[in-house]
């Protein structure tokens, strides 16, 4: 199990597990319109499902600051508390809202290292059904290069279904 769910994983098997996960994630989240309690579902959920997931979780957009997220629901190490709009990959992800793959976290401009074990990560805009911006959602790898266009997929589209539909 360690082994078959590393960042090696095959793209197949990779788009396996997450079509299982976002049915999971669907299933269990039925009828709960709570965002605190989705959010953290979701962190728990895929953490679970990936053994390269070493940091997962969201930053949320703080309704009382101009352009500013704050740490939400996560597992991992230690986050940051607070990254402004345009700060970093995540910070980068919000003012955009374009999905950030980082191959390697040290060759981009003004990333943030909340735990320097990050070498790689992805970054995903959440929005609400009206299109607003809500959050973002974070992965970081211990190993560079973890992620792809895969993730960057399946990723957008668990997130959509459980924030935007
Ligand atoms: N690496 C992120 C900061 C958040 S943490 O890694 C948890 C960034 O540059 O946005």
């Amino acid at each position: 199990m360690a082994e078959a769910f590393n960042d090696k994983i095959l793209p197949t098997d990779k788009a396996t597990r997450y079509a299982a996960v976002a049915e999971e994630i669907a299933a269990v989240l039925e009828g709960e319109p709570n965002l605190t309690a989705r959010m953290a579902t979701v962190t728990s959920m895929l953490a679970a499902s990936f053994d390269h997931f070493f940091w997962t979780g969201f930053y949320v957009v703080d309704p009382d600051k101009r352009e500013e997220l704050v740490v939400g629901p996560y597992q991992g190490t230690l986050g940051c508390l607070r990254i402004a709009f345009g700060r970093g990959v995540c910070g980068t992800a919000a003012r955009t809202r374009q999905t950030q793959i980082v191959q390697d976290v040290e060759a981009f401009p003004d990333h943030i290292a909340c735990d320097s074990r990050a070498k790689s990560e992805i970054v995903v805009p959440v929005v609400d059904a009206q299109g607003r911006l809500i959050a973002v959602f974070d992965v970081d790898a211990e190993s560079p290069a973890a992620f792809d266009q895969v993730d960057a997929d399946w990723l957008e589209g668990i997130l959509q279904d459980t924030f935007a539909d």
